[in-house]
């Protein structure tokens, strides 16, 4: 061994002792007659001390170190002057007095440091990442991440399921992204997919009798990114058999009540609290609702229909919606200019077509630019259906149910954060449940799964699903943390005369069905026990707990927002010849 310590590890008790450190230069401090150089690795950091009396091969040695070199250091541990001490680190009631020191290896000029109080631009921190996982916030994520994953794996080892790896060369799996595809040079024109899940070979684990399937998995889609998003993300995922959803659901309970204890020292009650899709849109506008504030949507479109202003009187009239909601309290911090702000914000990204909104006044009276088209008693059932007082803010969408749901989450989000609703502390874990089957994509008129095509209808709703497809209701649920989607999962169909109802809805005939999951029909046909379960964003979870707002400060070597290594420059072109034993041409897609 180089050291007989590490650099956060000596304390008072180990006064007197000759010890040897290794580690990086993390500051150098001048003083009169001599040098504090601070030590540092992933421990901690310890202050050497070179003074008058040390060794001239010491201070001829330390005259070469710069910031983030690495050295090595042998000396007396002695505790600091009177005054000296720094009671914040572990180490800081000791010095070293250096009697040997060597440079081990010399560091270039760093772009950034890792110690510095700003953070660097994240472009440099993404292509040096090396220096950038040096930084103590990203070494403290990565431990956090390191102990979820044990934490998970403990706990699913305790439950009697067994963790198995699936092929990462696969074919195309169902969960609706774009596949990352894998030319194959022994099949001439044909490709591997990256899963996107491990969903078909957890399924086939059920069918092969395994029970209780988990594994943390790698999962590889080609979509949009976005803070919560990466190409190339983690799932726990699990599978059970002869389960219902409150199974796989009390599974995923015990695991968060476990980890939220162990990693938070937060007690979580259970079974955590459930709604339905339907209660969380109507309420919430959002399908994973941030449930640490309230500031619930409110429908008023009959009021809105009695009423002579015409945009609200319009938009009931043709069975669209008016909702609003009461940021309370808001109405002194929000001036014109910051009200247009957020017409702007609704119109801009959630092509809403403006903002009504009224200030409750000091007497309690609707005061706003369109309060004048509004008879007293229309805006007096206004103010008492939003619970509105003195002080307060009311902001309305009058539009389809689609954007005023996506535009009042967006306005309930902004607002939560603008008027400190929730203490960023705060877990709030919940269940979203009874999803719709499928959603509608007007622009090509047909059905897509909302889940995947393998999801169960509520045993309630076949009937709906031969009628009303659009109403059908899946066996399908959700995690949700703060707003967040921190996982998804459902139970399957083993049923194969609704499975091909499900592929006709979904416009795949049997052809079509049998191309891309041939395999798994045919494996369902072959014995397969009722089963369910549930993939969890091992990111996303480690961002929630780790109180980080981006997915890539959770990802040891993420990729930027267009899906490039900055570190490795991935994706990069590659030679001629690779190509050719592909059978792969490039063509340019601009001529
Ligand atoms: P789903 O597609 O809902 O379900 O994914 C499960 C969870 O994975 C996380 N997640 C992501 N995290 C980071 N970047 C991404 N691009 C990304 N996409 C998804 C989310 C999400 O809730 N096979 C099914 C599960 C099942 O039915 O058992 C599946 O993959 O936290
Ligand atoms: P207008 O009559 O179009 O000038 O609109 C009057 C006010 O109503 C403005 O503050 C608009 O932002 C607002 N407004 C217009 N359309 C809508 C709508 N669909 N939902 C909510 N507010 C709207």
């Amino acid at each position: 061994m180089l050291r007989t310590h590490t650099c956060g590890e000596l304390n008072t008790d180990h006064i007197d002792q000759t010890v040897t450190l290794c580690g990086w230069v993390d500051t150098i401090r001048d003083f009169g007659q001599g040098k504090f150089i601070d030590v540092r690795d992933r421990y901690g950091r310890t202050q050497i001390t070179i003074g008058p009396t040390s060794p001239d091969q010491v201070k001829q040695v330390v005259e070469q170190f710069h910031r983030e070199c690495v050295v090595q250091i042998t000396g007396t541990v002695s505790s600091r002057p009177e005054g000296q001490q720094n009671r914040k680190i572990k180490t800081g009631e000791i010095e070293i007095h250096a009697q040997q020191a060597a440079l081990l290896n010399p560091c270039q000029n760093p772009p950034f440091l890792p110690s510095q109080s700003e953070m660097p631009n994240e472009d440099l921190r993404l292509k040096y990442r090396y220096l950038d996982l040096r930084r103590k916030e990203m070494q403290q994520t990565l431990a956090l991440r390191s102990q979820v994953t044990k934490g998970i794996r403990d706990y699913f080892e305790t439950n009697g399921f067994v963790d198995i790896e699936t092929p990462i060369l696969g074919r195309s799996t169902p969960e609706g992204a774009r596949d990352y595809l894998v030319p194959s040079r022994v099949h001439e024109g044909e490709f591997y997919a990256l899963p996107q899940s491990p969903q078909i070979y957890k399924q086939i684990m059920m069918i092969a009798g395994y029970d209780r399937y988990v594994q943390i998995a790698r999962c590889f889609r080609d979509e949009d990114l976005r803070a919560d998003r990466q190409p190339e993300f983690t799932q726990l995922d699990m599978e059970m058999s002869f389960v219902d959803a409150d199974d796989v659901m009390g599974v995923i309970d015990g695991l968060m009540k476990k980890l939220a204890d162990e990693i938070l020292g937060i007690d979580i009650e259970l079974p955590l609290p459930r709604m339905t899709y339907e209660e969380a849109m109507t309420r919430f506008g959002h399908d994973a609702p941030d449930l640490r504030f309230g500031m619930e949507i409110v429908d008023c479109t009959d009021v809105a229909a009695k009423t002579d202003f015409r945009v609200f009187r319009g938009v009931a009239d043709s069975g669209n919606f008016v909702r609003g909601i009461n940021a309370v309290g808001a109405a002194s911090s929000f001036s014109r200019k910051r009200i247009d702000e957020l017409t702007t914000y609704v119109q801009e990204d959630f092509s809403a077509k403006g903002l009504a909104w009224f200030k409750v006044n000091d007497q309690g009276e609707l005061a706003s630019p369109i309060a004048k088209n509004f008879e007293a008693d229309h805006l007096a059932e206004i103010k008492s259906k939003l619970d509105a007082n003195p002080g307060d803010l009311l902001l309305f969408i009058a539009d389809s149910w689609d954007v005023s749901c996506k535009a009042l989450n967006g306005l309930r989000k902004k607002m939560g954060a603008e008027l400190d609703l929730y203490d960023d502390q705060q877990m709030h874990l919940s269940w979203v449940v009874e999803f719709p089957m499928f959603d509608h994509d007007e622009e090509e008129d047909r059905w897509v799964a909302k889940h995947h095509p393998f999801t169960a209808p509520l045993e309630s709703d076949l009937e709906q699903l031969k009628t009303e497809p659009g109403k059908a209701r899946a066996q399908a649920y959700d995690l949700v943390i703060n707003g967040y989607e921190a996982g998804g999962g459902t139970i399957r169909i083993h049923d194969s005369g609704i499975q091909q109802q499900v592929f006709g809805l979904l416009g795949m005939d049997e052809q079509q069905a049998r191309e891309r999951f041939g395999f798994l029909l045919d494996a369902l046909k072959f014995g397969a026990p009722p089963h369910g379960g549930i993939a969890l964003g091992i990111d996303r979870i480690v961002m929630l707990f780790a109180g980080l707002d981006n997915i890539r400060d959770c990802i040891t070597f993420p990729k930027t927002q267009r899906a490039t290594d900055l570190m490795t420059e991935a994706p990069s072109p590659v030679d001629q010849n690779q190509l050719e034993e592909l059978s792969i041409s490039v063509v340019d897609k601009e001529k």
